[in-house]
């Protein structure tokens, strides 16, 4: 079968993972590389394809099928706007755009156009998150009463150099990385009914949050809590647990725990505590304790054969561009709930945008 050609748009941090990919990938072939800073040239020379300014340049230059688009997240909805005019499929990493109203204007582009889009919460490609949906989703806990998310590690002080970083509702946990959790709770718990939020910056004391816990309720009835802190020299966050990405030190512990009516799981290590005997359960009991075996993958590159598959048609997006907005929809429901001290339905926020 010939292989798909991707243009990659944006060849920064992220950009340069997906040429990477795109690169090593035996489905899909590096077409050619746009960014508006020139010095990202060498890059496109380093893997042997042409350099372009602009997602348009490169669009009419190389004709690809599909691109990644992997900008600053203002920029995700200008660059939809162009791809689909265009005809071109897109992999938009996460979030999917910096506002709601840039985000609902993604949807409506991939609904118009019939351009397919796969947003980059590249997790739901995790076999572990796959597994523990797989398990809380098919009853292997019983009914879901509630999640535990503890996302706490220490940010180096040189990370705070660059502005944006410090600024609220700029940089901060929550729009960077606890996106991803919110997104993964969604996927594997359920719709999320409602959120009440409290920040603090207290240990910092720049703009931006370094602190926040996080109360929300699922539509299902169960419920949930985070504790999330990037100040503090703790072990327990998903990216140290789970050690994804080799940048961060591995830790290999707990941080997720899911809690059933007959059993409950801690997450990444797979472990489900049960009674014994079914029959004999309250705290005086025996408990068992077995680990579930789960496969190992990039989640990066299982995303990327996936999004070669969308493009076929092949595939569903796993998270298409109103998925993507509704866990964009969440992180500003907290960042909301945070500011007014108040609860907030996250689906009001996109209601308020559809008018
Ligand atoms: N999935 C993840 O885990 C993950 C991790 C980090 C970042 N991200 C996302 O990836 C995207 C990029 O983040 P990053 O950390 O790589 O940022 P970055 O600043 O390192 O890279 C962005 C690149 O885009 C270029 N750019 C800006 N405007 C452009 C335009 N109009 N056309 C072409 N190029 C343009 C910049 O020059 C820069 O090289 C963001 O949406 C971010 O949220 C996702």
């Amino acid at each position: 079968m010939e292989r798909i050609r991707l243009g990659v748009i944006g060849a920064g941090l992220m950009g340069m993972k997906h040429i990477e990919l795109v690169h090593a990938c035996g489905i899909c072939s590096l077409a050619g590389i746009s960014d508006v800073d020139p010095s990202r040239k060498a890059l496109a020379d380093a893997f042997g394809v042409s350099f372009y300014r602009t997602a348009e340049e490169l669009i009419d230059g190389e004709q690809p099928t599909g691109v990644i688009i992997a900008t600053p997240n203002a920029q995700h909805a200008a660059i939809a706007e162009v791809c689909a005019k265009r005809s071109v499929h897109m992999l938009i990493e996460k979030p999917i755009a910096d506002t709601l109203a840039q985000a609902m204007r993604i949807v409506d582009i991939a609904n118009q156009s019939g351009i397919r889009v796969l947003v980059g919460h590249h997790r739901r490609h995790s076999p572990l998150i796959r597994k523990t949906r797989e398990l809380v989703g098919g009853g292997a806990i019983g009914k879901l009463i509630g999640v535990s998310v503890l996302w706490a590690l220490m940010k180096p002080d040189a990370y705070f150099d660059v502005e944006w970083r410090r600024q609220r509702h700029v940089g901060g946990p929550l729009l960077i990385n606890l996106i991803h959790d919110l997104d993964s709770l969604r996927f594997i718990c359920g719709e999320i009914k409602e959120v009440y939020a409290r920040a603090s910056s207290a240990v910092r004391g720049f703009d931006v949050e370094d602190s926040l816990s996080i109360s929300i309720a699922f539509d299902n009835g169960a419920i949930g809590s985070v504790l999330a802190s990037d100040a503090t020299p703790a072990a327990w966050s998903y990216e140290a647990a789970v050690g994804e990405n080799p940048l961060y030190f591995r830790t290999e512990e707990n941080c997720y725990h899911f809690l059933g009516t007959s059993a409950s799981l801690a997450f990444p290590r797979m472990e489900l505590w049960r009674y014994a005997d079914a029959n004999r359960k309250g705290w005086q009991h025996p408990m068992e304790r077995s680990q579930i075996a789960v496969g190992e993958a990039d989640p990066l590159k299982v995303q990327l054969e996936h999004f070669c598959r969308v493009v076929r048609g092949e595939d569903e997006p796993v998270v298409n561009a109103r998925d993507g907005a509704e866990t964009l929809a969440v992180a500003l429901a907290v960042q909301r709930s945070a500011s007014k001290g108040i609860p907030i339905d996250p689906s009001e926020l996109l209601t308020g945008i559809e008018g």
